[in-house]
């Protein structure tokens, strides 16, 4: 991210020899405080305010400081990269976790418009951490219950006829800290394991066709090139009906950490079926057992009983505006906005509660209302200075009603992990203050 100076360059020449000319330094700073911010880990950064304090010289009527000089060279990021005034949006690690590479990070939902995930802030999980992976070197093997086993480079993928869709991908996990006392401070904690992004790839179809699957094969093993060799079971009738291989993602090829050169994106399922780095898919006619869905990924219920392969993840809405950690500075109107989806279809309707629950209004869903996508809802409301608590219920095109919390508690009890799903509570103090509350 240098910026070459030319010789003869007056803007170089400007400078005093051994200096460091003023754009190099900018970006040695830049990247100092990168540095020191992942050393310390999250809020780093210091606030966008504080970058350079707010100076009145550079409000109207005055021509501010930076409409008097040249601005940054064309190209001087050839990759792009957010504003240092929005250095504070950014993923956040999980601190619950014993290694550094089994482990997540969630997307800053309270930072984030509309419904799309910019690849950046995608949340991540990985079991091994994330591989590197030669794109030349990578093969995805298709075989078992087959005619014709068959091996495929990511060349031979990209040219097959390949569709664009906009998914949101959430990781069963989500919400995991929320079946007891109510821990994470932040949407980004309580709901940060989703995100929502344009995939591009080949339906899974197109490649089972060309092998000749057998009518005996049920299931598919599918499995990640990463040093868990992060394993699943997908039913047939999934692959068969919106499953993809994706090879790209928000309009560039997939993320290092996403998966690349090739991943699996099961629309509506969770996220950790949706295997990275695939490499294999193996046809057989029963579920291959793995350990992420016999020890992990399967829910344990009040009776002491587990449930096993709950794919779906079931309709779910959350107030990203105002949500924990937020600070109301003053009475008056609001826009209430957040997000719902459903593993099952179309969000129908989503309703606000400002009472905890005892009076909703239905809120404007904001377009496109896609199928397995997050959705944009907004509501105005007046706060008028007293304590509040704000929900949101998701109903989606099958009917199913987001349930609350007491209810999900009542036929799950408090001790799993996965599919939590419960109406999210944010109490509003007197102050102003947003809190995560159990309502
Ligand atoms: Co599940």
């Amino acid at each position: 991210m240098l910026r070459r100076i030319r010789v003869g360059d007056p803007s170089a020449a400007s400078h005093s020899p051994g200096a460091i000319p003023g754009t190099r330094r900018r970006d040695f700073l830049r990247q100092s405080a990168l540095l020191a911010s992942s050393a310390l880990g999250v809020r780093a950064i210091a606030a966008p305010g504080s970058v350079s304090a707010p100076r009145s010289e550079n409000l109207p009527p005055n021509t501010p400081r930076w409409m008097k000089v040249q601005g940054e060279p064309v190209v001087s990021a050839p990759y792009g990269v957010p504003s240092r005034y929005e250095a504070d949006v950014i993923r956040r690690a999980t601190n619950i976790t014993p290694t550094l590479w089994s482990s997540w990070s969630f997307t800053p939902l309270q930072d984030l418009h509309g419904i799309i995930t910019p690849n950046g802030l995608v949340f991540e999980r990985h079991h091994a951490g994330t591989p590197d992976i030669n794109p030349e070197e990578h093969r995805l093997m298709v075989h078992g219950l087959v005619s014709q086993p068959l091996i495929f480079t990511i060349e031979d993928l990209v040219r097959l006829p390949s569709i664009s869709r906009i998914h949101f991908l959430e990781c069963s996990g989500n919400g995991l800290t929320e079946w007891k006392a109510p821990k994470e401070k932040t949407v980004q904690g309580t709901h940060g394991l989703l995100s929502c992004c344009e995939w591009t790839g080949v339906p899974l179809s197109t490649i089972l066709d060309e092998v000749g699957f057998k009518p005996q094969a049920k299931w598919i093993l599918a499995e990640g090139a990463d040093a868990a060799a992060m394993s699943r079971s997908i039913p047939i009738e999934k692959a068969l009906d919106d499953a993809l291989l994706i090879y790209a993602q928000n309009g560039e090829m997939l993320r290092p950490e996403q998966g690349y050169p090739l991943r699996l994106l099961l629309p509506g399922f969770e996220g950790n079926m949706s295997v990275k780095w695939l490499r294999r898919l193996k046809l057989g006619e029963k579920p291959f057992m793995t350990r992420e869905e016999t020890s992990k990924y399967t829910d344990l219920i009040g009776n002491g009983t587990a449930r096993q392969f709950t794919f779906v993840m079931e309709a779910k809405s959350v107030i990203t505006f105002p949500s924990g950690g937020h600070q109301l500075k003053k009475r008056g109107p609001y826009r209430i906005s957040g997000l719902a989806w459903s593993g099952r279809g179309r969000i129908r309707r989503v309703d606000v509660s400002t009472d905890g629950g005892r009076n909703w209004r239905e809120a404007r869903l904001e377009e496109p209302i896609l199928t397995k996508a997050l959705v944009r809802f907004r509501l105005a409301w007046n706060w008028d200075g007293g304590p509040a608590v704000l929900q949101s219920r998701a109903i989606d095109e099958t009917g199913y009603v987001q349930p609350t919390r007491d209810q999900i508690v009542a036929v799950r009890g408090t001790n799993s992990v996965y599919h939590y799903n419960a109406i999210q509570s944010w109490q509003i103090t007197q102050n102003g203050e947003v809190n995560n509350v159990h309502a």
